[in-house]
């Protein structure tokens, strides 16, 4: 069987795609700096999955590091989640963001070649379309990204696809997800952001366990059905799973970049996925509407077509599913990893 390397293997996404490919039989690896995650989460990983996948403390940017674990693991191919996340830090220090995702995966790349590894599965991010001329989006449609954490998405997208096409040992899947949300059922793991948080979902799980009074909701005059802006949430462990058909796929198409939206086709409102998380929890989560927040866009949902015909692919799991997962995780640690 196959053996991983997980760069940002502690994280939210990451640690829910270890434990499927543990699962699946995979042998795993992390590497993390911990940066935005605590070891707790790969404790967390192995107690899923009854093998504690072996964790490098490491930043992706540390050569020797690198080749160091490299050396070590021997991996067939390496899955890439590490990197910084947040739109509007992005924003205030585009510099910071640019240097550290480009620069991470430069690194990364350089030393998977030394190391002869020449299969990588990329995160990237829905935030590639900016505003989306047509629905559901393909991932043909137009990319403009609206902010610098996009632009470094789409960065390392081409920087992927020009190693690729420049030797054809090469493979590579580039997943652009929507939007995350949920846990692994168990409760285990799940999503820990540090200081408030600026995405929906853990935001509402934070009204819920008491640590914020209401929900800021950005936005009530869209042109929506209820006027909420809409996007296309899936959950983690859907995710997870493209992440293993990915893999599975680069195996039998070498020289080739493959680009997948990673999304349930579905586009959902803000106003319902507040009913379905008062469903979940039976807290009001009481909000407080707002302005718009800038930014954002109306509505944004995947045509998820060419995963399924490629891949064989699909999102099977429902909204309420992903708040019942999701509060399994927030009701049992709600201070998240940091509490334990
Ligand atoms: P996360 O912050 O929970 O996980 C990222 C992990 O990478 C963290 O454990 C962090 O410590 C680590 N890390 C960061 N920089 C590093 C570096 N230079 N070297 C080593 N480790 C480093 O984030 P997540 O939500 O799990 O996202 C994972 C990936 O998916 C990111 O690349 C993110 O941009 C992308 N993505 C996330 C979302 C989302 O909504 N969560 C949506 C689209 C794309
Ligand atoms: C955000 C990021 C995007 C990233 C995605 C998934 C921005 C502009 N975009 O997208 O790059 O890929 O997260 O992590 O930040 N909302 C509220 N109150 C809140 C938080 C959110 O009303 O406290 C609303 C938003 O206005 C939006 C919806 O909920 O309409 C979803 O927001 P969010 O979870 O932040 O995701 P995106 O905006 O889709």
């Amino acid at each position: 069987m196959a053996t991983v390397l997980v760069t940002g293997g502690a994280g939210y996404i990451g640690s829910h795609t270890c434990v499927a490919l543990l699962e699946a039989g995979y042998e795993v690896a992390v590497l993390d700096s911990l940066a935005n995650s605590s070891a707790a989460a790969i404790d967390s990983v192995g107690e899923i999955a009854g093998r504690r996948p072996r964790l490098y403390v490491a930043d992706c940017r540390d050569e020797p590091a690198l080749d160091k674990a490299m050396a070590e693991v021997r991996p067939d191919a390496v899955l890439h989640f590490a990197g910084l996340k947040s739109v509007p830090e992005s924003v205030a220090d585009p510099i910071r963001y640019y240097r550290h995702n480009l620069e991470s995966t430069a690194v990364l790349m350089a030393a998977m070649e030394r190391a002869g590894v020449r299969r990588i599965v990329f995160s990237s991010s829905a935030t590639v379309y900016g505003e989306p001329d047509l629905l559901p989006v393909p991932e043909t449609a137009a990319t403009r990204p609206a902010n610098p954490y996009g632009s470094t998405k789409l960065m390392i997208e081409q920087m992927i696809a020009d190693v690729v096409r420049a030797d054809s040992r090469w493979s590579a899947a580039l997943l652009r997800y929507f939007n995350p949300v949920g846990a692994h059922p168990s409760g285990l793991i799940g999503e820990d952001p540090e200081g408030v948080p600026g995405n929906l979902m853990p935001y509402l799980l934070q009204v819920a366990v008491g640590r914020h009074p209401h929900l800021p909701l950005y936005g009530t005059d869209y042109p929506t059905p209820d006027g909420t802006a809409l996007r296309d949430y899936i959950h983690v462990m859907d995710l997870a799973d493209g992440h293993l058909a990915a893999l599975k796929h680069l195996e039998t198409s070498p020289g080739q970049t493959h680009t997948y939206n990673l999304g349930t086709g579905q586009g959902v409102s803000v106003l319902e996925v507040v009913a379905a998380l008062r469903g979940a929890t039976g807290h009001p989560l009481p909000y407080e509407e707002l302005d718009r927040r800038p930014g954002d866009v109306p509505e944004l949902w995947a045509d998820p077509g060419q995963a399924l015909r490629e891949l064989g692919w699909s999102a099977s799991r429902t909204l309420a599913d992903m708040c019942r997962d999701a509060w399994a995780w927030q009701s049992t640690h709600p201070q998240g990893f940091r509490g334990d």
